[in-house]
């Protein structure tokens, strides 16, 4: 079907912590090359995201770091922007999710559904803290895991064996909120009954089988699992309210209860367009995006998405009325790095705002675009980051610009030669441009961004190669016309190159044109205008005869071995300015005085450190206390040398009742700290040997 205009929408990252590669490789870099190459072809496009600031993620960060949820999304909100900005996100707007707009767009959605009569209302037990007066979500019961009895399991999930859970199914447990013991309380929520839209949904997902493969794999087993209702309301602080009018309809107190962020997230691609309508001066201008039937949707999101984007938020359109579905929700699979799977709580990620100290965002566009895990999971290393900034960005496209530049400096002065009597290898060369806008834009229009990306490049290695071929360097004298000739059709071909490489490189495509000194490329957005350079006009010579050229730089450079080392070394490294997301362990029980006087710690200074044979843990300390020497056992061998404790000043309980282990007697214990990550730390402190602490 021929659409009118296109709306995209790109996952809304939550607001609670900064953004890395795999969020890019997921939805955003596939939503940007996307957005850009339809804008130049000239279509109507409006592209909005935004942070997604409500829900549990948010408050499970705010309380690790002590702050409150607004605090949060206050601080996490513009880092993400500005990095997506840097970046070259090219958002008509990106938008968050607790503006007013956002919240009364929410509330309409809602209330329109529930007077619809769509949602079922249930009653049931749930988890409440008696001190601290708030039921609790998932995420703040922690109690003994019934599978492997680790003592911190979540109630949803135990870290350690990985079991999914129910709080109920914790054994002893207690609120993270305030240690006490969680009561059963009823309460009264608003459920999405999904089965009703089964039918609609099915029918409506067998007009697409165009979708990815990985895509109607995971929609057509939930569909097959038959679709249960979703609790769609949650009593927790922070959120966006129940309306209270709809709960009063119902005879229930609002107070306490939000929309769970899942209903919300997505309604913020509504309130996001419903922004920018506004600030283009055209408020009712959302409503042709989300409300003709001759708008494309499109939604990017990774595959953890899947789920809510096919299927929920569908239902929610259909039970709504007069709302679009999408065309195509193009999810890709996740992005390991360095062959392991990216985790944010080790660190095992590569931040962008961290990226972008120290490189280009083309360079990371270009080299995660040939990467993108379309349709298995895919792996992102330095070592290919490095191989393609250099051997494609650098060598190929780089030097065709440059030698061509340069030619056209010293031997056309710095203008566009006439071309005369054009050979065979001249007239195939410009033949073959004509093909490549059909070629590298088909594959941007099927979400096949690695594909377009190798064409994008398979032109400048067509001009490297035509530029080999024709030899300007001995033509220049033997056959100054066929030297000027290859100028002509060089900087076509560069020409070309700077219009159809701005989708995946924009930042080196503006440049280019400006050494080149063409004109601006079409914006297309939002009103579709046929304004500037368009994505077609490549497939034809775009300089005239007698067109003055700018001055040229080098547009990329190679990057060194030991710059990539850096970059390797920092994976998995603590020194990251991204906090860990491990929890802190809750405060054990209050002691008394008298408990606390009981113990007796001492000052001493280490004198020998051994490793202890088959112990993978333990050490073998003799510390001296003045008044004696000790032999302590100390479970930090898999964290120091033994060479390194020598000499180290350290703290230990001296009145410790002896402990025999691997044979050996173990007279005390050194104190040490150990980080939420299981590092350990020996607790600096001065006084002489034997010195009482207190
Ligand atoms: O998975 C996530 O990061 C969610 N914040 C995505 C939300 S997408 C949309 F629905 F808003
Ligand atoms: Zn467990």
């Amino acid at each position: 079907m021929d659409y009118k205009r296109i709306l995209v929408t790109a996952a809304l990252p939550y607001a609670n912590g900064p953004i890395h590669l795999g969020h890019l490789a997921g939805a955003y870099l596939p939503a940007d090359l996307f957005c850009r190459y339809q804008r130049q072809k000239g279509e109507d496009v409006v592209f909005v995201c935004g942070s997604d600031e409500m829900g549990v993620a948010i408050m499970v960060r705010a309380r690790k770091e002590g702050v409150s949820p607004q605090d949060i999304v206050d601080q996490y909100h513009p880092q993400i922007k500005e990095a997506f900005e840097r970046f070259g996100m090219s958002f008509d707007l990106y938008s968050r999710t607790t503006t007013q707009t956002h919240a009364e767009t929410s509330q309409e959605f809602f209330r329109t559904l529930a007077e619809k009569d769509v949602f079922t209302l249930k009653t049931e037990s749930q988890l409440f803290d008696p001190k601290a007066g708030i039921f609790l979500a998932d995420r703040f019961v922690i109690g003994t895991c019934p599978t492997c009895g680790n003592e911190n399991a979540y109630g949803d999930q135990c870290e350690k064996c990985g079991s999914t859970l129910s709080p109920m199914e914790l054994v002893n447990p207690r609120s993270t909120l305030s240690d006490a013991i969680p009561e059963l309380r009823e309460s009264t929520h608003w459920f999405l009954p999904l089965g009703d839209f089964q039918g609609r949904l099915e029918d409506w997902i067998a007009t697409h089988p165009e979708w990815k493969p990985n895509v109607l794999g995971q929609v057509k087993s939930w569909l097959q699992d038959g679709l249960r209702e979703r609790a769609i309301t949650r009593d927790v602080p922070w959120g966006v309210p129940v309306p209270e009018d709809v709960a009063a309809s119902k005879g229930i107190d609002a107070s306490g209860k939000v929309i769970y962020v899942w209903f919300d997230a997505p309604i913020g691609y509504i309130s996001a367009t419903k922004e920018w309508a506004q600030s283009v001066g055209r408020p009712e201008a959302w409503k042709d995006y989300w409300q003709d039937a001759e708008t494309r949707l499109v939604h990017f999101i990774g595959k953890d998405n899947i789920v809510f984007h096919c299927l929920m938020f569908p239902a929610m359109l259909m039970a709504h009325g007069g709302y679009v579905l999408p065309e195509n929700v193009p999810a890709n699979e996740f992005l390991n790095i360095e062959g392991d799977k990216l985790s944010t709580s080790r660190n095992w990620a590569v931040w962008l705002h961290e990226y972008l100290e120290d490189f280009d965002p083309d360079l990371l566009r270009y080299a995660l675009a040939t990467m993108l895990p379309e349709t298995k999971d895919a792996d992102f290393n330095w070592n290919e980051f490095q191989a393609r900034v250099n051997s494609e960005l650098a060598d190929v496209l780089g030097n065709f610009v440059n030698r061509t530049l340069t030619f056209a400096a010293r031997f056309a002065d710095g203008k566009l030669p006439p071309l005369i009597k054009p050979s065979p290898i001249d007239i195939n060369a410009l033949n073959a441009i004509a093909t490549f806008p059909e070629r590298i834009g088909s594959a941007y229009d099927r979400y096949k961004n690695r594909e377009a990306v190798f064409e994008t490049m398979a032109l400048a290695r067509l001009g490297n190669k035509y530029f080999n071929d024709s030899e300007p360097w001995h033509s220049r004298k033997s056959d100054p016309q066929q030297c000027a000739n290859t100028i002509h059709v060089s900087l076509q071909i560069c020409a070309s190159l700077a219009v159809l490489m701005d989708p995946v490189l924009p930042h080196s495509a503006a440049e280019l044109r400006n050494m080149l000194k063409m004109g601006d490329i079409r914006s297309g957005t939002p009103s579709g205008s046929k304004d500037g350079i368009g994505w077609d006009d490549a497939a034809q010579p775009l300089l005239q005869e007698g067109h003055v050229l700018g001055e040229s730089n080098i547009l990329f450079s190679k990057i060194e071995d030991d710059v990539i080392e850096v970059q390797k070394a920092k994976l998995g490294s603590k020194e990251s300015s991204t906090p860990t997301e491990m929890p802190y362990p809750p405060v054990k029980d209050l002691i008394t005085y008298d408990d606390f006087a009981k113990l007796d710690f001492r000052m001493g200074t280490v004198l020998t450190a051994e490793a202890i044979p088959k112990s993978k843990k333990l050490v073998r300390l003799e510390i001296d206390l003045g008044f004696e020497k000790r032999q302590i056992l100390a479970g930090a061998a898999e964290h120091f040398e033994p060479a390194d404790l020598v000499g180290q000043r350290v703290a230990i309980v001296a009145n410790l009742a002896p402990r025999k282990m691997m044979g050996m007697e173990s007279e005390g214990m050194v104190l040490m700290a150990e980080s939420r990550d299981g590092q350990l730390a020996i607790m600096q402190s001065s006084g002489e040997d034997g010195a009482i602490i207190k």
